[in-house]
């Protein structure tokens, strides 16, 4: 996004404030630099806040706890102050309770759009409700919330997409038949598990069917190998047994437990899907522990400065990178575009169990060793300085 287009943004989003309510943006929330042409009212002009500032926008993301949040914290902010403005973002702990309190919060400070990414799809319902019912635009972030009519628009990657990337570089890495094969899923909680599940089967199936994997640790997946396509439900089987829950511990435990009850010749050379960077890790440390584990070809996803550190030094195969700096750049049009009273840029539907959400989902990127300088350096998303021995 140019600074002169942020500008304009911003411009937007404080015009909607200061309009939504008497209390203008706080002294120190002022921008160094005054947009330029714009009638939106200077933010410097507002009445000094006694109390918290408005915002016509406020941000609410799952947990702290994860690098890739952090990561979208981050960029948000970086994006609203490259034009001298703050956002407001709360985090949620991992707690859907803390989440509606945190909606609550934002309804009551006057915001008219809602960006929000659920901890759990289905428990988020009730606080966008509440949002909706207060004319508030709610838009869905990187995770879609389910069972709801009351989400105007889903700003995402292509998830499935991100699924078939992941068992791609498994198929591409194996020679020959009966290679064993583990599969981790991401949280039952969250949808994006099961698109990316969907993907990854959609592409591991046929060679599965063909004897080119033999799957280690799932009795569950073993019984629905023979269908190239899932349910929802069937999906749901599988992941409830494979969930590694997004936690790295639970991860590392999973592993440990799958290992444990593998025979040695269930090892050797494995490959494993694993759903994501951090719990990638995890299971990438416990098989790289295990002494009948000759080699393993791991996935990731999210480009984690700790996972471009690990492809670099060989200790996890890939990842999927997600340019967090586009999700945050559609977020913010799709807000600025509710607030102008236009309509956000759709491409295709999520049917979310009760409505189809409108969405342009954006690409991803495969990264592995060949390619991570200029997927994930060159490109600006991670400075050089940051990593040690970058090919
Ligand atoms: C996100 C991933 C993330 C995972 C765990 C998913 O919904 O799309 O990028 O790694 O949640 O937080």
């Amino acid at each position: 996004m140019s600074k002169k287009y942020l500008y304009s943004l911003m411009a937007v989003l404080v015009a909607a404030a200061t309009a939504l309510s008497a209390c203008g943006p706080a002294a120190t929330a002022a921008p160094t630099a005054a947009p330029a042409a714009t009638s939106a009212p200077a933010a410097t002009s507002a009445p000094a806040a006694t109390a918290a500032p408005a915002f016509a926008v406020g941000v609410v993301l799952p947990t702290k706890n994860e690098p890739r949040w952090i990561q979208d914290e981050t960029r948000f902010n970086d994006a609203f102050k490259a034009a001298g403005y703050t956002v407001q973002i709360l985090f949620s702990d991992g707690d859907s309770a803390k989440e509606k309190a945190n909606v609550e919060a934002l309804i009551s400070q006057g915001i008219k759009v809602l960006i929000i990414c659920p901890q759990d799809a289905a428990a988020a319902g009730a606080a966008v409700d509440e949002a909706h019912a207060a004319g508030i635009k709610v838009i869905s972030y990187d995770r879609l919330i389910r069972d709801t009519a009351s989400v105007d628009y889903y700003v995402t990657f292509d998830s499935v997409s991100v699924g078939k990337a992941q068992a791609q570089y498994l198929v591409d890495h194996a020679t020959g038949t009966k290679n064993p094969l583990y599969l981790y899923a991401g949280a039952a909680t969250d949808n994006n598990a099961f698109l990316f599940f969907e993907g990854a089967w959609d592409v591991l199936q046929p060679k599965i069917a063909d004897g080119t994997f033999v799957i280690k640790n799932s009795d569950k997946a073993v019984g629905l190998q023979g269908s190239a396509t899932l349910t929802r439900d069937q999906e749901g089987t599988i992941i409830g047994q494979v969930t590694t829950d997004w936690k790295f511990d639970t991860a590392k435990n999973l592993a440990e437990a799958n290992l444990t009850a593998a025979k040695a010749s269930d090892k050797g050379n494995v490959f494993i899907l694993a759903p994501n960077d951090g719990t990638a890790r995890a299971i990438a440390d416990t098989f790289g522990a295990d002494k009948d584990v000759k080699s393993y070809v791991i996935t990731g996803q999210d480009a984690e400065e700790a996972s471009i550190q690990y492809i670099i030094d060989g200790k996890q195969s890939m990842t999927v990178l997600k340019d967090v700096r586009t999700l945050v750049k559609d977020a913010i049009a799709a807000a600025v575009d509710y607030l102008t009273g236009k309509t956000p840029p759709q491409t295709t539907t999520y049917n979310n169990g009760k409505v189809d959400v409108p969405a342009s989902p954006s690409p991803i990127v495969s990264v592995d060793k060949s390619n991570v300088k200029a997927a994930v350096i060159d490109s600006g998303y991670w400075p050089a300085g940051d990593f040690k021995n970058l090919p």
